[in-house]
Protein backbone atom coordinates (compact mmCIF):
# COMPACT_ATOMS: atom_id res chain seq x y z
CA UNK A 1 0.00 0.00 0.00
CA UNK A 2 2.81 2.00 0.86
CA UNK A 3 4.31 1.55 -2.15
CA UNK A 4 1.61 2.31 -4.34
CA UNK A 5 0.83 6.06 -2.49
CA UNK A 6 4.53 6.52 -3.09
CA UNK A 7 4.34 5.54 -6.32
CA UNK A 8 1.13 7.87 -7.34
CA UNK A 9 2.67 10.98 -5.43
CA UNK A 10 5.45 11.08 -8.09
CA UNK A 11 4.07 9.87 -11.07
CA UNK A 12 2.76 13.28 -12.27
CA UNK A 13 6.97 14.33 -11.52
CA UNK A 14 7.70 11.29 -13.57
CA UNK A 15 5.09 12.09 -16.34
CA UNK A 16 6.49 15.46 -17.23
CA UNK A 17 10.02 14.58 -16.94
CA UNK A 18 10.15 11.28 -19.20
CA UNK A 19 6.89 12.14 -21.57
CA UNK A 20 8.44 15.42 -23.08
CA UNK A 21 12.27 14.78 -23.17
CA UNK A 22 13.17 16.14 -26.71
CA UNK A 23 15.55 13.28 -26.95
CA UNK A 24 12.61 10.74 -27.72
CA UNK A 25 10.51 13.24 -29.93
CA UNK A 26 9.26 12.96 -33.15
CA UNK A 27 8.29 15.59 -35.08
CA UNK A 28 5.73 13.46 -37.22
CA UNK A 29 3.58 12.61 -34.22
CA UNK A 30 3.37 16.16 -32.33
CA UNK A 31 -0.09 16.63 -31.95
CA UNK A 32 0.08 20.70 -31.19
CA UNK A 33 -1.30 19.64 -27.06
CA UNK A 34 2.41 21.07 -25.86
CA UNK A 35 2.59 24.79 -25.87
CA UNK A 36 5.16 26.08 -28.31
CA UNK A 37 6.99 28.99 -26.60
CA UNK A 38 8.83 31.14 -28.79
CA UNK A 39 12.75 32.11 -28.06
CA UNK A 40 11.25 35.68 -27.89
CA UNK A 41 8.84 35.46 -25.04
CA UNK A 42 11.17 32.81 -23.75
CA UNK A 43 13.74 35.63 -23.53
CA UNK A 44 11.45 38.18 -22.41
CA UNK A 45 9.95 36.31 -19.80
CA UNK A 46 11.69 36.05 -16.10
CA UNK A 47 10.82 33.69 -14.65
CA UNK A 48 10.67 31.28 -17.64
CA UNK A 49 14.00 28.56 -18.02
CA UNK A 50 14.53 26.12 -20.43
CA UNK A 51 15.55 22.57 -19.19
CA UNK A 52 17.32 21.22 -22.40
CA UNK A 53 14.73 23.21 -24.22
CA UNK A 54 11.55 21.74 -22.41
CA UNK A 55 10.63 25.41 -20.60
CA UNK A 56 9.38 26.05 -16.63
CA UNK A 57 8.45 28.36 -14.83
CA UNK A 58 10.98 28.89 -12.44
CA UNK A 59 12.63 31.79 -10.58
CA UNK A 60 16.50 30.45 -11.79
CA UNK A 61 19.68 32.68 -12.05
CA UNK A 62 20.52 31.10 -15.05
CA UNK A 63 17.87 30.99 -18.02
CA UNK A 64 19.61 27.67 -20.08
CA UNK A 65 19.71 24.46 -17.82
CA UNK A 66 20.89 20.92 -18.23
CA UNK A 67 18.66 18.29 -16.30
CA UNK A 68 21.56 17.50 -14.15
CA UNK A 69 21.77 21.15 -13.25
CA UNK A 70 18.34 20.99 -11.46
CA UNK A 71 16.20 18.85 -8.94
CA UNK A 72 14.10 16.58 -11.18
CA UNK A 73 11.70 17.26 -7.69
CA UNK A 74 10.77 20.75 -9.05
CA UNK A 75 10.05 20.38 -12.44
CA UNK A 76 6.02 19.64 -11.84
CA UNK A 77 3.52 19.42 -14.19
CA UNK A 78 1.92 23.18 -12.75
CA UNK A 79 5.53 24.13 -13.26
CA UNK A 80 5.60 23.16 -17.06
CA UNK A 81 4.75 25.72 -19.81
CA UNK A 82 5.63 24.02 -22.91
CA UNK A 83 8.58 23.38 -25.83
CA UNK A 84 10.72 25.81 -26.61
CA UNK A 85 10.68 26.74 -30.19
CA UNK A 86 13.34 28.28 -32.46
CA UNK A 87 12.75 29.77 -36.37
CA UNK A 88 14.79 28.48 -38.92
CA UNK A 89 16.13 32.16 -38.92
CA UNK A 90 16.66 32.36 -35.53
CA UNK A 91 18.58 29.07 -35.76
CA UNK A 92 20.79 30.63 -38.35
CA UNK A 93 22.48 33.00 -35.65
CA UNK A 94 23.30 30.31 -33.60
CA UNK A 95 26.34 29.70 -35.68
CA UNK A 96 29.02 29.12 -32.95
CA UNK A 97 30.89 32.21 -33.59
CA UNK A 98 29.03 35.20 -31.71
CA UNK A 99 27.02 33.06 -30.34
CA UNK A 100 26.52 29.40 -29.02
CA UNK A 101 26.60 27.03 -31.86
CA UNK A 102 23.38 24.93 -32.54
CA UNK A 103 22.18 22.29 -35.11
CA UNK A 104 19.13 21.25 -35.90
CA UNK A 105 18.17 17.22 -37.12
CA UNK A 106 14.58 15.65 -37.35
CA UNK A 107 12.93 18.97 -35.64
CA UNK A 108 14.87 18.78 -33.25
CA UNK A 109 17.63 21.43 -32.27
CA UNK A 110 20.98 20.42 -30.17
CA UNK A 111 23.53 22.67 -28.41
CA UNK A 112 26.72 21.33 -30.17
CA UNK A 113 28.95 24.54 -28.42
CA UNK A 114 30.40 22.26 -25.46
CA UNK A 115 32.06 19.58 -28.48
CA UNK A 116 35.30 20.24 -29.12
CA UNK A 117 34.45 18.68 -33.07
CA UNK A 118 32.37 21.73 -33.53
CA UNK A 119 34.95 24.25 -32.58
CA UNK A 120 33.62 28.19 -33.82
CA UNK A 121 31.00 25.93 -34.84
CA UNK A 122 32.47 24.13 -37.95
CA UNK A 123 32.73 19.86 -37.97
CA UNK A 124 35.47 18.08 -39.69
CA UNK A 125 35.60 21.59 -42.26
CA UNK A 126 32.50 20.90 -43.76
CA UNK A 127 29.16 21.35 -41.67
CA UNK A 128 28.53 24.26 -39.79
CA UNK A 129 26.73 25.07 -37.03
CA UNK A 130 23.07 27.64 -37.20
CA UNK A 131 22.16 24.73 -40.07
CA UNK A 132 19.33 22.11 -40.57
CA UNK A 133 21.28 18.66 -40.91
CA UNK A 134 19.08 16.16 -41.19
CA UNK A 135 20.19 14.35 -44.56
CA UNK A 136 23.97 15.39 -43.82
CA UNK A 137 23.51 13.27 -40.97
CA UNK A 138 21.55 10.27 -41.56
CA UNK A 139 23.47 9.72 -45.32
CA UNK A 140 26.62 11.75 -45.23
CA UNK A 141 28.30 11.21 -41.78
CA UNK A 142 30.03 8.05 -40.98
CA UNK A 143 28.72 8.27 -37.40
CA UNK A 144 24.67 8.59 -38.28
CA UNK A 145 22.01 9.90 -35.53
CA UNK A 146 24.06 8.08 -32.69
CA UNK A 147 26.45 10.88 -32.15
CA UNK A 148 23.56 13.55 -30.67
CA UNK A 149 23.58 11.26 -27.67
CA UNK A 150 26.86 13.02 -26.79
CA UNK A 151 25.23 16.49 -27.16
CA UNK A 152 22.55 18.33 -25.64
CA UNK A 153 19.09 18.83 -26.68
CA UNK A 154 18.05 23.03 -27.04
CA UNK A 155 14.70 22.76 -28.12
CA UNK A 156 12.49 22.53 -31.56
CA UNK A 157 12.89 23.82 -35.19
CA UNK A 158 9.76 25.58 -36.33
CA UNK A 159 8.96 27.19 -39.80
CA UNK A 160 6.40 30.52 -40.42
CA UNK A 161 4.60 30.15 -43.81
CA UNK A 162 6.86 33.17 -44.95
CA UNK A 163 10.09 31.45 -44.18
CA UNK A 164 8.91 28.10 -45.81
CA UNK A 165 8.34 30.13 -49.02
CA UNK A 166 12.04 30.84 -49.22
CA UNK A 167 13.07 26.89 -49.56
CA UNK A 168 11.75 26.73 -52.98
CA UNK A 169 13.92 23.95 -54.50
CA UNK A 170 15.33 26.36 -57.29
CA UNK A 171 18.86 27.19 -58.11
CA UNK A 172 20.61 26.24 -54.81
CA UNK A 173 17.67 26.62 -52.68
CA UNK A 174 17.18 23.40 -50.36
CA UNK A 175 13.24 22.15 -51.58
CA UNK A 176 11.11 22.25 -48.00
CA UNK A 177 7.06 21.25 -47.88
CA UNK A 178 4.86 21.17 -45.66
CA UNK A 179 2.32 18.66 -44.92
CA UNK A 180 -0.25 18.07 -41.78
CA UNK A 181 1.62 20.70 -39.81
CA UNK A 182 5.30 18.92 -40.51
CA UNK A 183 8.06 20.60 -42.59
CA UNK A 184 9.82 18.16 -44.88
CA UNK A 185 13.10 18.30 -46.89
CA UNK A 186 12.41 17.19 -50.50
CA UNK A 187 15.16 18.17 -51.62
CA UNK A 188 16.97 15.02 -52.48
CA UNK A 189 14.04 13.93 -54.63
CA UNK A 190 14.65 12.66 -57.62
CA UNK A 191 10.88 13.64 -59.22
CA UNK A 192 11.85 17.39 -58.35
CA UNK A 193 12.63 19.42 -61.60
CA UNK A 194 13.36 23.53 -60.88
CA UNK A 195 11.97 23.09 -57.88
CA UNK A 196 8.07 21.31 -58.45
CA UNK A 197 6.92 17.79 -58.31
CA UNK A 198 4.93 16.81 -60.83
CA UNK A 199 3.24 21.16 -61.08
CA UNK A 200 3.13 20.83 -57.12
CA UNK A 201 5.91 23.46 -56.05
CA UNK A 202 8.30 23.42 -53.40
CA UNK A 203 7.95 26.02 -50.64
CA UNK A 204 4.48 25.70 -50.12
CA UNK A 205 2.10 23.79 -47.54
CA UNK A 206 0.52 21.02 -49.96
CA UNK A 207 -1.58 19.44 -47.25
CA UNK A 208 -4.67 19.64 -48.86
CA UNK A 209 -3.33 18.82 -52.59
CA UNK A 210 -1.34 15.88 -51.19
CA UNK A 211 -4.83 14.81 -49.94
CA UNK A 212 -6.51 15.01 -53.35
CA UNK A 213 -4.67 11.86 -53.98
CA UNK A 214 -5.46 8.68 -51.70
CA UNK A 215 -3.03 6.69 -50.38
CA UNK A 216 -0.60 9.74 -51.49
CA UNK A 217 0.23 10.86 -47.91
CA UNK A 218 3.15 6.97 -47.67
CA UNK A 219 5.20 9.33 -49.49
CA UNK A 220 5.86 11.53 -46.69
CA UNK A 221 8.15 8.79 -45.24
CA UNK A 222 10.18 9.08 -47.89
CA UNK A 223 11.39 12.54 -47.00
CA UNK A 224 13.22 14.37 -44.38
CA UNK A 225 10.82 15.41 -41.73
CA UNK A 226 13.14 18.81 -40.18
CA UNK A 227 10.30 21.31 -38.57
CA UNK A 228 6.94 22.14 -37.87
CA UNK A 229 4.64 24.94 -39.35
CA UNK A 230 3.58 27.74 -37.26
CA UNK A 231 1.39 30.41 -37.47
CA UNK A 232 0.75 34.00 -36.33
CA UNK A 233 -1.88 36.01 -36.63
CA UNK A 234 -1.08 37.62 -39.48
CA UNK A 235 0.29 34.43 -41.74
CA UNK A 236 -2.96 32.80 -40.65
CA UNK A 237 -5.26 36.10 -41.90
CA UNK A 238 -3.95 34.68 -45.52
CA UNK A 239 -5.87 31.90 -45.84
CA UNK A 240 -9.29 33.82 -46.01
CA UNK A 241 -10.55 31.47 -48.73
CA UNK A 242 -10.15 34.40 -50.92
CA UNK A 243 -6.20 34.99 -51.27
CA UNK A 244 -4.21 31.61 -51.24
CA UNK A 245 -4.88 29.20 -54.41
CA UNK A 246 -5.14 25.63 -54.25
CA UNK A 247 -2.31 24.08 -56.51
CA UNK A 248 -4.45 22.62 -59.43
CA UNK A 249 -4.82 22.24 -62.82
CA UNK A 250 -8.33 21.72 -62.42
CA UNK A 251 -10.12 23.97 -59.55
CA UNK A 252 -10.35 27.64 -58.89
CA UNK A 253 -10.13 27.09 -55.35
CA UNK A 254 -8.75 28.90 -52.16
CA UNK A 255 -7.53 27.72 -48.73
CA UNK A 256 -9.06 28.37 -46.16
CA UNK A 257 -7.62 27.71 -42.55
CA UNK A 258 -8.70 28.12 -38.60
CA UNK A 259 -7.25 28.17 -35.62
CA UNK A 260 -8.58 26.44 -32.65
CA UNK A 261 -6.33 26.45 -29.24
CA UNK A 262 -2.66 25.60 -30.10
CA UNK A 263 -3.87 24.09 -33.80
CA UNK A 264 -4.49 25.49 -37.31
CA UNK A 265 -6.64 22.97 -39.28
CA UNK A 266 -7.24 23.20 -42.98
CA UNK A 267 -11.36 23.53 -43.27
CA UNK A 268 -11.16 24.21 -47.57
CA UNK A 269 -14.04 23.01 -49.21
CA UNK A 270 -16.11 21.85 -46.11
CA UNK A 271 -19.38 23.01 -44.23
CA UNK A 272 -17.03 24.59 -41.37
CA UNK A 273 -19.42 27.44 -40.45
CA UNK A 274 -22.16 25.16 -39.82
CA UNK A 275 -20.24 22.24 -37.97
CA UNK A 276 -18.68 25.38 -35.90
CA UNK A 277 -22.33 26.41 -35.40
CA UNK A 278 -21.53 29.97 -36.93
CA UNK A 279 -23.40 32.37 -39.05
CA UNK A 280 -22.25 31.16 -42.93
CA UNK A 281 -20.87 35.05 -43.30
CA UNK A 282 -17.83 33.64 -40.92
CA UNK A 283 -14.17 34.31 -42.29
CA UNK A 284 -11.71 31.62 -42.16
CA UNK A 285 -7.86 32.92 -41.49
CA UNK A 286 -8.79 33.28 -37.95
CA UNK A 287 -9.15 32.18 -34.90
CA UNK A 288 -11.80 30.31 -33.38
CA UNK A 289 -11.08 28.94 -30.13
CA UNK A 290 -13.67 30.95 -28.36
CA UNK A 291 -16.08 29.17 -29.74
CA UNK A 292 -15.48 25.95 -27.98
CA UNK A 293 -14.00 27.26 -25.15
CA UNK A 294 -17.33 26.62 -22.48
CA UNK A 295 -17.01 22.95 -23.69
CA UNK A 296 -13.13 22.72 -22.42
CA UNK A 297 -14.15 24.70 -19.19
CA UNK A 298 -18.08 22.46 -18.30
CA UNK A 299 -19.47 25.72 -18.15
CA UNK A 300 -21.72 25.90 -21.88
CA UNK A 301 -24.74 28.17 -21.62
CA UNK A 302 -25.77 28.41 -25.06
CA UNK A 303 -24.92 26.50 -28.42
CA UNK A 304 -21.36 25.67 -28.98
CA UNK A 305 -19.59 23.46 -31.26
CA UNK A 306 -18.54 20.24 -30.18
CA UNK A 307 -14.48 19.69 -30.48
CA UNK A 308 -14.99 16.43 -31.83
CA UNK A 309 -16.14 18.05 -35.16
CA UNK A 310 -12.57 19.35 -35.38
CA UNK A 311 -11.47 15.66 -35.67
CA UNK A 312 -12.74 16.08 -39.04
CA UNK A 313 -10.42 18.71 -40.66
CA UNK A 314 -6.84 18.21 -41.52
CA UNK A 315 -4.01 19.82 -38.59
CA UNK A 316 -1.68 22.10 -41.18
CA UNK A 317 0.13 23.71 -38.31
CA UNK A 318 0.34 25.21 -35.00
CA UNK A 319 0.31 28.20 -32.92
CA UNK A 320 3.19 29.44 -31.14
CA UNK A 321 3.13 31.44 -27.65
C1 LIG B 1 30.68 14.13 -43.68
C2 LIG B 1 30.14 14.41 -42.57
C3 LIG B 1 30.67 14.11 -41.19
C4 LIG B 1 31.82 13.52 -40.78
C5 LIG B 1 32.97 13.00 -41.66
C6 LIG B 1 31.79 13.47 -39.33
C7 LIG B 1 32.77 12.94 -38.55
C8 LIG B 1 32.76 12.89 -37.18
C9 LIG B 1 33.78 12.29 -36.35
C10 LIG B 1 35.05 11.62 -36.88
C11 LIG B 1 33.40 12.43 -35.07
C12 LIG B 1 34.13 11.95 -33.83
C13 LIG B 1 33.64 10.57 -33.50
C14 LIG B 1 34.23 10.03 -32.21
O1 LIG B 1 34.69 10.81 -31.37
O2 LIG B 1 34.15 8.81 -32.06
C15 LIG B 1 32.14 13.11 -35.06
C16 LIG B 1 31.43 13.44 -33.94
C17 LIG B 1 30.21 14.10 -33.95
N1 LIG B 1 29.50 14.51 -35.05
FE1 LIG B 1 30.06 14.27 -36.97
N2 LIG B 1 30.63 14.04 -38.90
C18 LIG B 1 29.92 14.44 -40.00
C19 LIG B 1 28.68 15.06 -40.01
C20 LIG B 1 27.99 15.42 -38.90
C21 LIG B 1 26.74 16.13 -38.93
C22 LIG B 1 26.00 16.58 -40.19
C23 LIG B 1 26.36 16.32 -37.67
C24 LIG B 1 25.09 17.04 -37.34
C25 LIG B 1 24.51 17.23 -36.32
C26 LIG B 1 27.38 15.71 -36.80
C27 LIG B 1 27.38 15.69 -35.41
C28 LIG B 1 28.37 15.14 -34.63
C29 LIG B 1 28.35 15.14 -33.19
C30 LIG B 1 27.26 15.76 -32.32
C31 LIG B 1 29.50 14.50 -32.75
C32 LIG B 1 29.92 14.26 -31.30
C33 LIG B 1 30.82 15.35 -30.88
C34 LIG B 1 31.43 15.11 -29.51
O3 LIG B 1 31.72 13.95 -29.16
O4 LIG B 1 31.68 16.11 -28.83
N3 LIG B 1 28.35 15.19 -37.59
N4 LIG B 1 31.76 13.38 -36.35
C1 LIG C 1 -0.77 15.30 -59.49
C2 LIG C 1 -0.11 15.25 -58.39
C3 LIG C 1 1.00 14.28 -58.07
C4 LIG C 1 1.52 13.29 -58.82
C5 LIG C 1 1.16 12.88 -60.22
C6 LIG C 1 2.54 12.68 -58.02
C7 LIG C 1 3.31 11.63 -58.45
C8 LIG C 1 4.30 11.04 -57.75
C9 LIG C 1 5.12 9.97 -58.22
C10 LIG C 1 5.02 9.29 -59.57
C11 LIG C 1 6.00 9.68 -57.26
C12 LIG C 1 7.10 8.68 -57.30
C13 LIG C 1 6.61 7.38 -56.76
C14 LIG C 1 7.68 6.32 -56.79
O1 LIG C 1 8.87 6.66 -56.85
O2 LIG C 1 7.32 5.16 -56.69
C15 LIG C 1 5.74 10.58 -56.14
C16 LIG C 1 6.44 10.61 -54.97
C17 LIG C 1 6.22 11.53 -53.97
N1 LIG C 1 5.22 12.50 -53.91
FE1 LIG C 1 3.90 12.90 -55.34
N2 LIG C 1 2.62 13.31 -56.83
C18 LIG C 1 1.69 14.30 -56.82
C19 LIG C 1 1.42 15.18 -55.80
C20 LIG C 1 2.13 15.26 -54.63
C21 LIG C 1 1.90 16.23 -53.60
C22 LIG C 1 0.88 17.34 -53.61
C23 LIG C 1 2.81 16.01 -52.64
C24 LIG C 1 2.90 16.84 -51.41
C25 LIG C 1 3.93 17.05 -50.72
C26 LIG C 1 3.60 14.85 -53.04
C27 LIG C 1 4.63 14.28 -52.33
C28 LIG C 1 5.39 13.21 -52.75
C29 LIG C 1 6.52 12.69 -52.04
C30 LIG C 1 7.06 13.22 -50.71
C31 LIG C 1 7.05 11.65 -52.80
C32 LIG C 1 8.29 10.80 -52.46
C33 LIG C 1 9.47 11.43 -53.13
C34 LIG C 1 10.65 10.52 -53.29
O3 LIG C 1 10.58 9.33 -52.99
O4 LIG C 1 11.66 11.04 -53.77
N3 LIG C 1 3.14 14.44 -54.25
N4 LIG C 1 4.69 11.40 -56.48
Amino acid sequence: MKKILVLLLFLPVLSIFAQVDLRNFDVTKFTGDITLVSLQRFLQTDEYVSVEGVVFRITANKKFLTRAEIKSELLTEDRFVGLLALTIDELSSYNGKDKIGLVAVRGVIYDVSNSSRWRNGIHQNRHNAGEELTYDILKLSPHGQKMLERVKPFGVLVFTPDQLARFDGKGKNKAYVSAFGVVYDMSQSKTLKDGSHFGYPAGNELTFEIRQMPGHEAMLSRIYPIGLLVFDEKSLARFDGKSMKVVSKNLELYKSFIKVGNIVYDVTQSSWQEKLNLGPDAQSGRDYTSQFECESQGSCSHDHADIKVLEGFAKVGFGIL
